[in-house]
């Protein structure tokens, strides 16, 4: 077999990201219960060595391209460096990024870069202290900073922010978006989807990538880019005359599903092909077997074959059994 990842509808996956922790230090109430995600006994949870062999066969027997590092929060990992070097060390030119929401970045930055890492996206939805301790139920913004920053020093370029739009930010949307201009980094407003915990998304209620471009157009003057891969979620607008750009990803209202060229491991090694689908398979067990790369190759194929074609249109959406926290960002 060529070494690809198709589905049953002649999409490619090229964009593996990895869970690698269901904890967090943040509360986001669009993601995570106010008591966090059951705590997994770290045996259930993949190993440095079982996250580097399962990029190995991504990379060799799927043609994966690019790996993205998530969680939960993956700062949590203290292996994230070990495993990080793990991945770089056989893959010299192979992207991998990080997404993370940046409480603890500041005393990891640098050893992060020395390891390997090739980019970074910080998760954050405002720059107001108090409007961010509301959301994330946690008063860690000026941590959350400082590892901006050190994520900027470390040459972690180019470091992007993701916002997910709220009726709570939206008024504050656009001093997100001067703040990360000043600094030179990459905003991107997404829009909320119903992978909370609390089943508490309403249809009725997210946030419009359409709202989030008219409230930051009273503010700046936006410019629509060119899209070069339309498959890719962020629509991007350049701002003023400046060289600053700015995204929405608008998930629920202008659904990328058709182009969708993701593939995911939860924590606990399952490959779940959709966020929006449970259909899932144990690559741990496979691997944990005594399986070999051709055997979790074949398992990958085999749950990517059925993946599902996207979430249904808004107005009969459902939610999955996971929360994103449980997933993976
Ligand atoms: P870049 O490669 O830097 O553009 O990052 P990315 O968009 O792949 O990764 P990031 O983790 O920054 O994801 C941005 C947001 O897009 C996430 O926080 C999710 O809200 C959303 N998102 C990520 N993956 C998927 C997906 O498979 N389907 C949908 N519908 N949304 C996704
Ligand atoms: N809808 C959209 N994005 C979400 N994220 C977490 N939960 C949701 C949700 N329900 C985003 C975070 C972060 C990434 C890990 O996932 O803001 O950018
Ligand atoms: Fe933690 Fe990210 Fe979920 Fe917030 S969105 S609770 S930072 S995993």
């Amino acid at each position: 077999t060529a070494a690809v990842l198709v589905d049953g509808l002649g999409r490619r996956a090229r964009d593996l990201r990895i869970s690698l922790t269901q904890a967090c230090n943040l509360r986001c109430h669009y993601c995570m219960p106010e008591q966090g995600l059951p705590i997994m006994p770290r045996e259930e949870l993949l190993s440095a060595d079982e996250v580097v062999r399962l990029v190995d066969v991504a990379v060799d027997d799927l043609g994966i391209g690019e790996v993205r590092l998530t969680g939960g929060e993956p700062l949590i990992r203290r292996d994230l460096e070990h495993i990080i070097a793990g991945i770089r060390t056989r893959h010299q030119n192979l992207p991998v990024a990080l997404t993370t929401n940046g409480v603890g970045l500041a005393r990891r930055a640098e050893g992060l870069a020395a390891a390997g890492l090739s980019r970074i996206n910080v998760s954050l939805d405002t720059v107001d202290r108090e409007l961010f301790a509301t959301i994330t139920r946690r008063d860690r913004l000026p941590d959350v900073i400082e590892g901006i920053d050190a994520a900027v020093a470390a040459g972690l370029a180019p470091v992007k922010i993701n916002a997910v739009a709220l009726e709570g930010n939206l008024g504050h949307a656009a001093d997100l978006l001067q703040w990360c201009l000043d600094r030179g980094l990459s905003l991107r407003f997404i829009e909320s989807m119903p992978l909370d915990a609390d089943g508490t998304w309403r249809r009725d209620e997210f946030v419009t990538a359409a709202q989030v471009l008219t409230a930051l157009g009273e503010r700046f003057e936006l410019t629509a880019i060119e899209r070069e891969d339309l498959g890719a979620p962020a629509e991007r607008w350049r701002v003023g005359e400046g060289p600053g750009t700015v995204g929405v990803i608008a998930s629920m209202t202008r659904s990328f599903c058709g182009a969708c060229d993701r593939t995911r491991i939860t924590a606990e090694g399952r490959v779940r092909p959709c966020l929006f689908s449970d259909d899932e398979i144990d690559l741990r067990a496979v691997l944990r077997g005594g399986g070999d790369d051709a055997e979790l190759a074949a398992a990958w194929r085999e749950v990517t074959w059925r993946k599902s074609p996207g979430h249904l249109p808004v107005d009969v959406l459902t939610h999955p059994t996971r929360p994103m926290g449980a997933i993976g960002g």
